[in-house]
Formats: C-alpha cells, sequence, structure tokens
C-alpha cells in the first residue's frame, strides 16, 4: 500500500523533502514546489507546467563520473572514463543546453542518431569533448560526421551494418585529411530485460555479426583506415532492471574487444556499453524496477573488463558510456492542477429526500448515519449491493430519479465516511478490494499523450503525488483522467503498482496540484499532440545561493494559432473565415459582433489547455 509520503524514499533519490505538508527540494533552503507554482502564477501562468531544476542534471553527471573515477581508482584501472549523452532522450534546449554547460568540467560529450541531433551536437557540444553517432547512415550523414572532424571535433561513426562502412571508405577518398573515428556496433548474443530490452540479441535490429566484423577488419585494412577504428559499441536496451544480463554482455563484448585487437586493430581502445543505466520509477516496494545501484554498474562494468583484459593480456580498454534515461529523468515535473472530482456533486445539501422514500433510500440514510469503524466494512458492503438494487428498481420503474439520484448521494456518502474509518483494520487485500471499487475520479489538466506517452504505449509507472496537504492522510483511492477526449487518457487506481490515494478536495474552491515525477527522459520528445494539446509550458528553476530561487526561460506552451500553423493551416483564412462568420451573423447585433471578434483574438492566440471547469 502506498504510504503517506506516496513513495517518495523509494523514487525520490533524495531529492525531494515533505515539510510542513508540501513537497520541496531536499537542497539547503528547502523551497517547496507550490511556493515555485505560485510564482509563476503571478506571470499568470496557468494550466500544467513542466519545472526543469538544473541543479539535479548537474547532481547525475557528477555522480556518474564520480562513481566511475572511484571504481577505476579502487581497482587501479588504467584505461579512462568517457560519457556522453544520447540526445534523442530529451532535444529540448531548455535541457541540452543546461547539460552541456554542466557537462563541460568533465568533458562530458553528446551522442546523436539522426542528421538534426549530429547538427545540433556539433553546434553546441563542448569542444573536445567526444561527439559519438549511432543509428543508420547515409552518405549524406556520413559528409556531416566527416564534416564535425574537420571542425576540428572528436567525433567516432559507429557503424550498424557493413554498407556503411564502405559508404566511410569511399566518402574518407573523397575528402579532405581529418578524418572522424571509427566504431564497430558488434551484435552480441546478450540481451537486456524489462520493457525495453529489444536492442540487443542476436536478432536485433543493430550490429555486426562476428562473419562482419572480420569483414569489417579487412576492408578498414585494405582502405588504410584501421587506425581509425577506435571503438566498439553495444546497447542491450533501456532501463536495464537487472544487471546480470549487462554483465553477460560485457563479457561478450570484452572478449570481442581482445581478440579484434590480436586481428591487429591496435588503435582499437574503447568499449562503448550504450545506455540502459536504469531508473526507479516504482512508488512501491512491491514492484521496484530497478535491482542494482549506480555504485555496483560502476564497480562490475570495472571490474568485468580489467578480468578480461588482464586474462587477454591486452590493454585495459577506455570505457565509454550512452546513459541518457538516467541522466535527464530526474530534473524535470510536470505540475498539473485537478479540475475536477466526478464525485463532487455528492454532498449532503444535495438530498432530496420525499415524503415517503423507497425502503432501500432510508436503509440507505440509516447506514451513513450510523457508520463506524466497528462496521464500517459490512456497512460498505451493503451500501455497494444497495446502489445495484436501486438501479434494479429504476429500470423496472419502482424508482424514479429522485431516488435514484439519493441512492448515488448516500453510497458516495458512505464511501467517504467509510475510508478513513477502515483505517488498517482489516485484511490489506480486503481494503484495496474495497478501494479499488470506490476509487474517485481525478480530472487533471495535462495530457497523458504529450506528457507521460510511455505510460500510454507501455504502462510505464511514473510517480505522482499531490504537492500539498502531505499532512493529512489521503482517503480517496484515485484514478486520473486526463483532459483528451479519449478513453485512454487514465492512469487507474491499482492495489498492487499504483495504489494512488488524494485527498478529498471541493476543486473549484481550492487548487490542489498534482506533481508527476521523473518524467524529464524521453517523454518530452515521445509526447504527441493528441486533440492538439502540445508541449507544456515549461520554466525552468535555478536556485540561488542566498536560498531563493529563479525562474528562467520561462516558456509558454505554444498559442492555438502557433498550433494550427505547425499543422500548415492558413492561418489568416482561418482567422478571415472566423471573422466573416461573425461579421455576417444576424443573430448578434453590431456592438456584440464586435465584442465576440475581441473574444475571438484572445482565444486563438491562448494557449489549448483548459484554464476552470465550469
Ligand atoms: C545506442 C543507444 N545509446 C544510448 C541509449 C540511451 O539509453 P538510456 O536512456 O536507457 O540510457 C539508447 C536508447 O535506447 C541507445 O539506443
Amino acid at each position: 500500500m502506498l504510504d503517506k509520503k506516496y513513495g517518495i524514499g523509494i523514487w525520490g533519490d533524495s531529492n525531494f523533502i515533505i515539510e510542513d505538508g508540501e513537497v520541496c527540494l531536499n537542497t539547503d533552503f528547502k523551497p517547496s514546489l507550490l511556493d515555485i507554482v505560485k510564482q509563476l502564477r503571478k506571470e499568470d501562468v496557468r494550466g500544467p507546467v513542466l519545472l526543469r531544476f538544473p541543479h539535479l542534471i548537474k547532481k547525475q553527471i557528477v555522480e556518474i563520473y564520480s562513481n566511475f573515477a572511484r571504481a577505476m581508482r579502487e581497482s587501479e584501472y588504467s584505461g579512462n572514463f568517457s560519457a556522453v549523452y544520447p540526445l534523442k532522450v530529451n532535444q529540448y534546449p531548455g535541457f541540452v543546453k543546461n547539460l552541456v554547460e554542466l557537462g563541460k568540467p568533465f568533458n562530458y560529450g553528446l551522442e546523436a542518431g539522426s542528421k538534426p541531433e549530429l547538427l545540433l551536437a556539433m553546434a553546441y557540444n563542448n569542444f573536445g569533448a567526444p561527439i559519438t553517432v549511432n543509428g543508420f547512415k547515409d552518405k549524406e550523414l556520413i559528409n556531416i560526421g566527416f564534416i564535425a572532424a574537420e571542425m576540428g571535433h572528436d567525433i567516432t561513426l559507429t557503424i550498424e551494418g557493413l554498407s556503411e562502412l564502405e559508404a566511410i571508405i569511399e566518402t574518407a577518398k573523397e575528402r579532405f585529411t581529418p578524418k572522424p573515428n571509427i566504431g564497430l556496433r558488434v551484435r552480441l548474443h546478450s540481451t537486456g530485460s524489462g520493457i525495453w530490452q529489444k536492442s540487443g540479441g542476436i536478432n536485433s535490429k543493430f550490429g555486426l555479426t562476428s562473419t562482419e566484423l572480420i569483414e569489417a577488419i579487412n576492408l578498414l585494412k585494405e582502405a588504410n583506415l584501421l587506425d581509425k577504428f577506435t571503438m566498439i559499441h553495444f546497447h542491450i536496451g533501456s532501463q536495464i532492471n537487472e544487471i546480470h544480463p549487462l554483465k553477460k554482455a560485457l563479457t561478450e563484448a570484452g572478449n570481442i574487444y581482445a581478440e579484434l585487437r590480436k586481428m591487429g586493430a591496435t588503435n582499437l581502445k574503447a568499449i562503448n556499453l550504450g545506455g540502459g543505466l536504469a531508473v526507479e520509477y516504482s512508488q512501491v516496494k512491491d514492484s521496484m524496477q530497478r535491482n542494482y545501484t549506480l555504485r555496483e554498474y560502476a564497480n562490475d562494468v570495472v571490474f568485468l573488463l580489467k578480468t578480461i583484459a588482464n586474462s587477454k593480456d591486452v590493454v585495459e580498454p577506455d570505457i565509454f558510456i550512452e546513459s541518457g534515461r538516467y541522466i535527464a529523468a530526474s530534473h524535470a515535473v510536470l505540475v498539473a492542477p485537478v479540475l475536477e472530482l466526478f464525485s463532487q456533486e455528492y454532498t449532503e445539501t444535495k438530498l432530496n429526500f420525499k415524503a415517503t422514500n423507497p425502503h432501500i433510500i432510508d436503509e440507505l440514510y440509516y447506514l451513513y448515519q450510523n457508520i463506524k469503524s466497528s462496521n464500517a466494512l459490512e456497512y460498505l458492503h451493503d451500501a455497494i449491493a444497495h446502489m445495484d438494487s436501486i438501479l434494479t428498481l429504476f429500470d423496472l420503474g419502482y424508482a424514479d430519479l429522485t431516488d435514484r439520484s439519493n441512492g448515488e448521494i448516500l453510497v458516495h456518502l458512505i464511501i467517504k465516511k467509510s475510508i478513513p474509518l477502515l483505517g488498517n483494520k482489516y485484511n490489506l487485500t480486503d481494503i484495496l478490494d474495497i478501494q479499488n471499487e470506490v476509487q474517485e475520479r481525478y480530472l487533471v489538466n495535462f495530457s497523458l499523450f504529450q506528457s507521460l506517452p510511455d505510460f500510454w504505449g507501455l504502462k510505464q509507472h511514473f510517480p505522482i503525488m499531490p504537492l500539498n496537504r502531505l499532512d493529512e492522510i489521503p482517503t480517496r483511492s484515485a484514478s486520473i483522467w486526463d483532459i483528451t477526449c479519449d478513453s485512454d487518457g487514465e492512469i487507474e487506481f491499482d492495489p498492487k503498482t499504483n495504489p494512488l490515494f488524494l485527498h478529498d478536495i471541493d476543486a473549484s474552491k481550492e487548487e490542489y496540484l498534482l506533481g508527476f515525477f521523473l518524467v524529464g527522459a524521453y517523454q518530452e520528445v515521445l509526447g504527441m499532440d493528441h486533440n492538439l494539446f502540445v508541449h507544456p509550458t515549461e520554466a525552468t528553476v535555478v536556485l540561488k545561493d542566498d536560498g531563493s530561487f529563479e525562474i528562467q526561460n520561462l516558456l509558454e506552451s505554444q498559442s492555438v494559432i502557433d498550433i494550427l500553423d505547425d499543422m500548415d493551416y492558413d492561418i489568416d483564412e482561418i482567422q478571415y473565415i472566423l471573422n466573416q462568420r461573425i461579421e455576417k451573423s444576424d443573430l448578434v447585433d453590431e456592438k456584440q459582433k464586435k465584442h465576440i471578434l475581441g473574444e475571438l483574438y484572445l482565444f486563438l492566440n491562448d494557449n489549448g489547455y483548459l484554464k476552470s471547469i465550469g
């Protein structure tokens, strides 16, 4: 069962802390997320907002470099450690520009998988820091890679298939003296585990088989380019949840490295393990997703490669990693307001008893008035059964709409009253079953398709919690509904994996904000504009030494006009048609037309998220 702290001790990595009932950044001055949002509200920001925290990007970079430095020191490892950030994980400038700046002291580089990503890397990468290029390449992309080398970048083009190598050999003959380094992606037998494990294994989309590797070495020798072959690469999948498959893959890759060096590839110096370092997304102990720490990962990688290099009598390879999720996930939090609770209308004042009510309504009212902790479970079961009976009576014509409404209200009132009374008195499974049955639906101002696409596509869980009221026990088992017109836009209460409890609130009277955490990796770039809900407003929150925080790069979500423009609509035409239709309407007078035209202008230039309900 989710604890009162929403599992922050499991997924939070000490980045957040609860103080005075609010989620705060766990830094010296502990600013609360709610205060940050209030500051944004003063700048007229409404709707969902994505907060970026550069101090959390820095923390992840430092952790990776310091753990590998420590592991290498402890093992007296003679190779070097390098890392590149894979742009595919999040290419937004609000993230990338901060990352490049923060990575400068470490010579942290970038990985690209397409022409736009490579050009981005060539423009922004810290000079001298490595660039690696993975993915399928045409002659043009290879040319761009050569241009990067001609600019002076330390770039490695990783070959996914022999035809790419042939294209590189051809390009090398056509171009100038500087040349990129060449990496070979090896197709390993070993695979990862978990939902993102398809990148490894003998049937994977990428990499050279042993036969192709031998052929590649021969081709490189013939072209006099063997000295440019410096790296082998593999990637067994993202979010590797167990360390064991990585160790198997490393053993395989380490042996391939040694064999290739023995074949004369004496400039082969590095093994690139790709990405895959996992993030703990779970809010409950029973469904934790990762069985290792970064410390263990670094120790295992260094130890294994040292052992293989020593036993095969080859130089200890430089270690390269391309972890993206681990670097980016924690830096972003989506904050979205609850717009409505679906049972909000079920209040006592809405009851409308008649002089004579059906017996079952009287019975429900009795249950409501007399429920207490000793009978809560029994009364709750009775109430749910009575609701079924009322619906049957209604269908048969023995109860009218007023009776039905009274029944619905009373059952919901009994549910609300019973949940705190049940406490932990009963068998957990019983309670969770009941809570599953009586879950409240919270309508939240965000698009799941835009902001949590991996939940939609893969049911990947992301931590969710309210930003305040954390000193009060939440009483409602909750499912989250987004604002798209799509029934897939729902995060259901799940007694095992998502036992989410929220507070009973009146959304028309108080702002109740939910935080969706660990959304900084993949979610922004994979997000879909379903229903034309686009990337939400974003803000970068920079912490100052004096304890204050500063909001930088406030970027409002696109206006309706810009969204339609992006879809290649003719904006002038749309505005013209809308204006004409008002001008020609004989349903409103001239003064009203002027007013409506002004309103239309504002709506078209505002963002598309909801402001409030009702
Ligand atoms: C070749 C390569 N390197 C690195 C990564 C980044 O992986 P992760 O974000 O899991 O660290 C990926 C993503 O799947 C990849 O395909």
